[in-house]
Formats: structure tokens, sequence, C-alpha cells
């Protein structure tokens, strides 16, 4: 039993690592010295983020110029509005040519460049994995399949080309990365996330926020980020988007805080705000969060941002707000700083009313006000009169290709290989599945459009997994499959074609999706698609199953028949290609899943499950387990050691391990580092990642890996709620080994 314990202050006392000194010396004096300047008026405008459809013409994603110069007008300059989001048209957006984004982004700067003060709107755009809206910018694997990666420089490196992207674009702020936690997989932005585990995602986080943001986010080719969706968000009980969590204060502080305070640290100056309610309070109205945490405890110095109408939803959808006015009051008070309001200006209105009658007091309005001008200054917008990089910057290019590429290689999971990867160059295939000849079902939500399901706007170059796999073997390639998601596949026709061929590539998964819009009632595969593989399986033929889609769908009855399963999730615009290298052995595959992969619909138990969810009949038996992922080489970790066995509370442990490539292949391999606490006064996962690596090994070659397990790996939520480390023993492991190590108090 625990002896003693220490309290942690190692995360919640630091400090966000932005250059304090900078921002004091060079940026307060200026929001002090043009907050003394503004009116009530163009403070309360500073607070409002319209959609690009309150300055469009009609049909703003066909006109040449979009932006009706009266409305423009209208919000640049009577209503003073601070920010702007989306692309012409909402709700779909669609990617518009760079020279067009450059085109509007030009004439936004210009008007406010007329206002009295020339505060610069800052305009916010959804780049969650690469372009977005741009034409031809590149689109990456979405969070989900970069986390599949466990590489935080592909991560750093989506960050920096995105960033481009964005500047380029004549564009100013992203409102990325993602850094809920995906825990509940029926939820339609499970993808949107860095999967099931603290430590993958923070690593993840901190690598994209860091690469997107540099040093100094003022620079040309750099952009500020936005930490989204604080908090709890990613968690509805029922799995249905913006519906309530119950998260209670130790998980919320165990699992859901931490990887926005990694965000916070790595100097993310905004962020979104949870859309839906934790225990019964609205993320917008929420103090303890928004203030109380995130200022008081998480060190946040930036500014808050609502989600889309969620302000004024604490009045129609959540009534907890008896009027329009009292739900501004109730957001502005709990610490949201900038209303996405968006669609026209009546958080202008409502809040303008609330100041002058001393409901909201200009001490709250001038605190937002110098958080957004800090954050405007800090993002170099005042010395910006046109977009700091030239177009093509933001253009995919030979480079910046070549990195998504290898970040869909690296995304992609081989589960199951009995010995049928990878497939011989002449031998002939029947392709067949609704995902076999799609680009959306590997790109997912926010591609090209807000539900990225318009397959003719996607680029006509890049290649579907049938269109990949026809440029791959020289053997007879047939597909029988429709032209959209969901058309019906003539079951008979892909008998008989299967029978004349050596191998069936099965391609299932799910269209694409985001928000709402995404809801299911069940993780099973459309029926129809279990019909087609059953059938497909009466011939005896070998199947590939090959999967697209955000989240697990349930495929054990399928998985079970093929020889081999290969993961895709949404492994990006570059996807098809990568996956018919990993089929055909050009690649050899190295991902990991980023989560548990369930084996039935209502089996979801996350693999740092607690010892009572593997404990008499309750077991963690998913299909796929986290960081589980095969490659055509083998790897050999063995002599795991560790520097001690007994330290003192609040010392770290050093841990070395061998990694071999035993194979014949050269191959990429991620090597996990694992730690249970095992008894606590808190019941402790069996076990949870705390290091990885990702190296690669030529056949016979081996490397010694070091790792260390700080006070604060060591640390948990105690019963007090405070994070603390007790003595007692801990146990280390790295693939088949075990070690163990004690902690004493000194
Ligand atoms: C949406 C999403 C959010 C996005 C915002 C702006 O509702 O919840 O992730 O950043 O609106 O598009």
């Amino acid at each position: 039993m625990k002896v003693f314990s220490i309290l942690v202050l190692l995360v919640a006392g630091l400090r966000p690592t932005v250059n304090a000194q900078y921002i004091n010396q060079h940026i307060e004096p200026k929001v002090q010295n043009l907050l003394s300047q503004m009116t009530l008026e163009e403070k309360v405008g500073q607070m409002t983020q319209v959609d690009f459809s309150v300055i469009s013409v009609q049909d703003g994603q066909n006109a040449e110029n979009p932006i009706d110069s009266a409305k423009l007008e209208s919000a640049i300059v009577q209503h003073h509005v601070g920010s702007i989001l989306n692309a012409p048209t909402t709700p779909n957006n669609r990617a518009q040519p760079i020279e067009k984004w450059r085109t509007i982004t030009q004439a936004i700067r210009d008007a406010s460049a007329q206002t009295r003060l020339k505060i610069p709107v800052i305009y916010g755009i959804d780049a969650i994995h690469g372009g977005t809206y741009i034409q031809n910018a590149v689109l990456f694997p979405q969070a989900i399949s970069m986390a599949a990666t466990f590489n935080p420089e592909l991560s750093f490196q989506e960050g920096e080309i995105t960033a481009r992207t964005v500047k380029a674009s004549g564009l100013d702020w992203n409102f990325s990365p993602v850094m809920d936690i995906g825990r509940q997989p029926l939820w339609p932005r499970l993808w949107e996330t860095y999967g099931e585990d603290v430590y993958l995602a923070s690593a993840m986080g901190k690598a994209f926020i860091r690469g997107h943001q540099g040093d100094d986010f003022s620079a040309a080719d750099k952009a500020p980020n936005c930490l989204k969706h604080y908090v709890g968000y990613s968690y509805p009980l029922n799995g249905k988007d913006r519906t309530p969590a119950w998260i209670g204060e130790r998980a919320l502080r165990e699992y859901f805080l931490p990887g926005f305070q990694a965000g916070v640290l790595a100097g993310a100056p905004t962020v979104m705000v949870n859309s839906a309610e934790v225990d019964g309070i609205p993320g917008h109205a929420n103090y303890h969060y928004l203030t109380e945490i995130l200022r008081g405890e998480m060190g946040f110095t930036g500014f808050t941002v609502s989600d889309w109408e969620d302000i004024n939803r604490l009045y129609t959808r959540d009534k907890i707000a008896a009027t329009p006015r009292d739900a501004v009051k109730i957001a502005v008070m709990a610490g949201v700083d900038m209303s996405m309001v968006p669609l026209d200006f009546t958080f202008y209105d409502l809040l303008l009313d609330l100041a002058k009658s001393g409901e909201v007091p200009m001490s709250r309005i001038d605190e937002a006000v110098a958080r957004i001008l800090k954050v405007k200054l800090q993002t170099g917008l005042f010395e910006r009169d046109q977009p700091t990089l030239p177009a093509e910057a933001g253009l995919a290019n030979e480079a910046s290709n070549a990195i998504n590429r290898q970040a869909a290689e690296e995304a992609i999971v081989l589960a199951k290989n009995q010995s049928l990867l990878p497939l011989s160059k002449q031998a002939s295939v029947l392709v067949t599945g609704p995902a076999a000849n799609l680009l959306s079902v590997m790109n997912g939500g926010w591609s090209i459009t807000w539900q990225g399901n318009i397959e003719e706007w996607y680029p006509q170059d890049k290649l579907t997994l049938l269109r990949a796999i026809q440029q791959k073997t020289s053997g007879k390639v047939t597909y029988v499959g429709g032209q959209r998601f969901g058309d019906e596949i003539n079951i008979e026709q892909a008998v008989t074609e299967a029978r004349q061929h050596d191998v069936v590539v099965l391609a299932l998964g799910e269209k694409t999706y985001t928000e709402t819009i995404g809801n299911i009632d069940s993780l099973e595969l459309d029926p129809v698609q279990l019909q087609l593989a059953r059938a497909i399986f009466a011939t005896g033929k070998p199947v590939i199953l090959v999967t697209f889609g955000g989240r697990p769908r349930i495929i054990t009855e399928i998985a079970e028949r093929a020889q081999a399963v290969l993961l895709g999730f949404l492994p990006g615009m570059e996807g098809g290609a990568a996956m018919a290298d990993i089929v055909f052995g050009d690649v050899n595959p190295s991902g990991k899943l980023p989560l548990s992969y369930p084996r039935a619909t209502n089996d979801i138990t996350p693999y740092d499950h607690k010892p009572m969810e593997a404990f008499e009949a309750n077991q963690y038996k998913p299909l796929y387990p986290f960081g589980h992922g095969l490659s055509y080489t083998r790897f050999e970790t063995s002599g795991l050691k560790l520097n001690k066995h007994t330290i003192n509370l609040g010392e770290s442990v050093h841990v070395s391990v061998n990694v071999k490539n035993a194979g014949q292949m050269t191959g990429k391999e991620v090597v996990l580092v694992y730690l249970n606490d095992k008894v606590g006064s808190v019941t402790r996962p069996v076990k949870q990642l705390k290091a990885f690596k990702k190296i690669e090994l030529e056949p016979g070659q081996q490397q010694t890996l070091n790792f260390t397990l700080t006070a604060e790996d060591m640390s948990f939520i105690g019963v007090d709620m405070q994070r603390i480390i007790e003595a007692g023993d801990f146990k280390v492991m790295v693939g088949d080994e075990t070690a163990h190590f004690s902690v004493i108090k000194p």
C-alpha cells in the first residue's frame, strides 16, 4: 500500500512557453494604447465573428468576386467586425482557387484599413488536414490517421505545410488542431481526434502546433492555431454529436484536459469552445472550465472563440438562457471572448446593449478585447498589407506531396496477413466494394467542401484505390462497383469475376461526413457490405479487406474470414497510391492503431482500461488492440533494462531496450513504452502509454532505444483531485518484456 505521496505541480504550475517578456514590452503597450482609443462599438465589434456569407453576394462560390461591397462595409465599418470565417457560401463551402482567396482576403484587409483605428480582421479557416477549401492544396491524412503514424515529425511537417497554405491564401488563423480525446467510436468526429490515448494525442498535437506556429507565428510562413473543442465535446454518452457528456472532474483532469494543456504549453493562442455540454453545463456557459481552469490553472492567456452559433443556442437549444440577450451575457461572463455568431449581427447588438446597461461590465469587455488585440498583434496582422507568401507557396508541390505520401503510407495499419501480402505484380485482381473507387472516402469531411462528399470536385489526377491498383499490376484488374458510395453493387457479377481472378480486394467502410450529419445508430457496417463480403468468401478466393472511414465500423466476421486486413481510416489524398504500394510490397506498412478496434458494437473498452474491466467475465478483447500494426518484416525487442529499481518520490527512471529487424525487408517500427502503477489510492489503468519512438531498420540491423519515465509519468489525479505521485511498485512494459521499479518515500 502507498506510504506517502507528493503533490505534482509539474504541469499545472508551468506557464505556456510564449515569450512573456516580449509581449509585456512590445505588445501590451500597443494593446493598451488601442484600447484607450476604442469606442464601445469598436470593442464589441472585435468580439464579433461572422461567416463569409454575411459579406457575400448570392452564390458566392461561383462569383468572380464573391464580396458584396455594401455588406462588407456594413460588417467592417458599421459593425466593426473583428473576425470572418469560412469560404464563400455556407454551409457547404466550396474550395476556391488560391488567387480568389487572395482577392477576397485583400478586399477585407483594405476595408479594415479604411476604419478609424485600422484594426485588421483576423480571418479564420478550418484547415484541419491541409488546405480544406483551397483548390490544389495538400490534403493530408486526417488526425486519426496522422496519429496512426506515431510519427510526430510528420505532424510537424503537416503543420508547416498547412501554415504556408493558410498564409499564401491571405488567411490568418487555423481552427485546428482538435485536442479532444477520441474514446467514443460512435462519435462522428472521432477521426478529427488523434485517438484514445492522452500521451499520443498530446505528442501529435504539440508537433502540429510547433510546425504550424514556429517560434513566432507572425512569420510569413507561420500562422496561429486554435485548440478545439474545449473541453469534453468528444465524449457524448450516446455517441451522437452535440449531445451531453457526463465527465467527472477526475476523468476530466486525467483524460480530457491534458491535451489542451499540452496545446497551451506549445503556445497556441486561441481556444474554440465545446458545442455540447458536460455534466449539465453547456461549454459556452461553463465559467469553471473557461475561466477557473483554462485561465487560472492552465495559464492560457490568448482568447476563446465560440463554436458555430453556440452562444445563441444557450437560448434556442439548451434552455439555460431565457432570452438571446441572457445567452450573450451568460457566455461572455463565463469566459467566451469572441462569438462565432455567425450569420448576423445579433451578438453585436445584444452585447452593446448589455454593456450600456452595465450588466456586462466594461472590465470584462476590455479583458476580452485586449486578448483579441494581443493575438492580432502577435500574428503580425497590423504590419500585413498583403499575403505574406506567393500563391504557389500554398499549393501542393513535389516536396509536400512526397511528405503527404509518406504520411499516408505510415498511417495505414496492416492488421492481419496470412501470407497473402504483398501481392505479386502479375496478380489478377477483382476490386469491389463501395470504398474502392472514391477519393472522398479516404479524405473525410472538411475536404473541398464541409462534408467532403462532392466527389466530382476532387482533383481527378489523384488515385482512388482502384486506379492505383490498376497502375501497379500487369495482371488483369476488374472493378465491380458503383459510381457513388451506396450505389448498388451487382453481387452476382462480383462473384463471377472473383472466380476469374487470383485475388479479391474488398474495399469497405463508410462515406464521408462530419458533425451531426455523421450521427449513426450502430457501428455495424451497412448490411449490404456484409452481404457482398459473404458472397465473395463463398467463392473460396483469397480476400484482402481494405477499409476506409472515420470510425472503426464492426468488421469482425469479414476480418476473421479475410486472409489480409488493411485499415486505412482517412489517409488523405495520397491514400489510394499508398494503399496500393503496400498491397504490392513497394512500401512496408508501419501504422499502429491509435484506438482499440472494437470486436462488437457495444464492446467499447479502451486499452488503458481499469482492472475491473479485465476481471473475471470482463475482458479487454478488441478485434485489434491499441498499438496493433503488422509489418512485412519482423521486429524483436529485447534486453529491457532500467537504470534503477528503486527511486525516491519525484525522481525519474531511465529505460533502455534493444530493437532488431529480424526479417528480410527494411521497415519502420514504433516501440511503445507502457507503465502500470500496481496499487493506487485511485484505481490505476492496467497500462498507459508514456513514451514511444519510431525507427527504420534494415534487415539484421539492431538499435538500442533510451527513454525516461518522469515523475509526471508516474502521477495521477488523486482522491482530492490533485495531481500526485504515490510511493509503491510500478511495472514497465515494452513488447513482450516487463521490468519493475519501486518508488519510496525519500
Ligand atoms: C463547426 C465546428 C468547428 C469549426 C467551426 C467553424 O461547427 O464544430 O470545429 O471550426 O464550426 O467552421
